[in-house]
């Protein structure tokens, strides 16, 4: 029987997260420099916020960072999946990180605590072994005849062509998810609710995370290919915004599987609760050095309390990725990798 928040190691899971991390320092190696994230590489801005957990929890909640009511600083960076044109359809990120959390972290590095969401509920790749086939039927295509194409097809386009052909259309569920992940057009990043995909712990418990709006702000008509970094400029400029952040609690652990980010977990069985409010106070998150600090960062599910250990087979190939990636991004740069001190980004932020 499938106990709560049990997870199931496959054993071959090592050497498959150590394909992942040498294919994918390949591509970081070949890109053009300066040398920008392999995921998530355009930021719309680096906003200010406060993390308030609720009082008044019950008391299965009460755990981690959830188990006495508090504020923290926070930051958010709003990110697009791939492309350097907001007007495309593509995933979009919500990267936060929490300042000034007492206790060690999984990964021991100074007193941050980070969350890492996208505007879809659930993720392409089961595990290792199913990100692994989708990056060799990639990385096939970058060196195959199909992206000489490019000369008549955007080299993307071409490239996700041998894709589809020779690994997505046997696998219609990653694909059908792939489709729906890259195809939203938000009017701003504050607009959308984003999702954690992949579980972790709540103390004894087994929970996904997700940001909801409050309300979608205005719309901010633009076409530019900035047009999210604009959008949330303008809103930031003179209205507040916050996101309720919510926990769904594993209640059934056949219907809602731990080693399975594919899969949806039911709200109608397991409802989404409120453990905290994110408050974004008027502000300008598009300064020059604002976005420059931004970009300098790195997040990482696995800086967290151990309270909140990431679950899973994508989360547990995440911890040596994006390590080894923002380490070998930062090095390639010429830039130190450190995790930001808070009063470096209030001066930032003030000035
Ligand atoms: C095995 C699966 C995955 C791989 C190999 C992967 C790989 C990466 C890499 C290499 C980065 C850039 C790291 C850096 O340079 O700092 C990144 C960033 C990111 N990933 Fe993943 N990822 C995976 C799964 C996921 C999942 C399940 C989510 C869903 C929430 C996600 C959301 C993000 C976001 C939002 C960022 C940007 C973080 C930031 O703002 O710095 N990834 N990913």
């Amino acid at each position: 029987m499938i106990q709560p928040g049990m997870e199931s190691v496959p054993s071959d899971e090592e050497a498959l997260i150590e394909r992942l991390v040498t294919q994918n320092l390949k591509l970081l190696d070949e890109s053009t420099r300066p040398i920008m994230r392999g995921q998530h590489p355009k930021h719309h801005g680096c906003v200010r916020a406060e993390f308030v957990v609720e009082d008044g929890l019950d008391g299965q909640l009460r755990h981690g960072l959830f188990a006495e009511p508090a504020t923290f600083p926070a930051l958010i960076r709003f990110s697009n999946g791939a492309s350097m044109d907001d007007r495309k359809g593509d995933a979009h990120g919500m990267a936060i990180k929490l300042f000034d959390v007492p206790g060690d972290k999984l990964l021991a590095q100074g007193n941050t605590h980070d969350f890492v969401l996208i505007d879809h509920p659930v993720f392409f790749a089961r595990d290792a072994a199913g990100y692994v086939e989708l990056f060799d039927a990639l990385l096939k295509a970058k060196q195959s005849v199909l992206p000489k194409l490019a000369f008549f097809l955007p080299r993307f386009i071409a490239e996700m062509g041998h894709v589809y052909l020779t690994h997505l259309h046997n696998h219609p569920d990653e694909l059908a998810i792939m489709r729906a992940m890259i195809s939203k057009h938000p009017d701003s990043p504050l607009a959308s609710r984003y999702w954690s995909t992949t579980p972790y712990r709540l103390g004894p418990h087994a929970v996904k995370w997700c940001a909801q709006p409050h309300a979608a702000p205005a719309p901010s008509p633009s076409d530019s290919a900035d047009k999210l970094r604009i959008a949330l400029a303008n809103h930031l400029a003179t209205s507040e915004a916050s996101f309720d952040f919510m926990v769904q609690l594993q209640t059934e652990p056949e219907s809602m599987p731990i080693e399975d980010p594919r899969r949806e977990w039911d709200a109608q069985r397991s409802p989404w609760r409120k453990v905290a409010t994110l408050k974004l106070p008027v502000q300008k998150p598009d300064t020059p050095e604002l976005m420059t600090f931004c970009e300098h960062l790195a997040f990482n599910p696995w800086r967290c309390l151990p309270e909140h250990r990431p679950l899973g087979g994508v989360n547990r190939a995440r911890k040596a990725i994006y390590d080894a990636l923002s380490r070998r991004r930062h090095e390639l740069n010429g830039v130190a990798q450190a995790e930001p001190d808070l009063s470096e980004f209030q001066q930032l932020w003030a000035s």
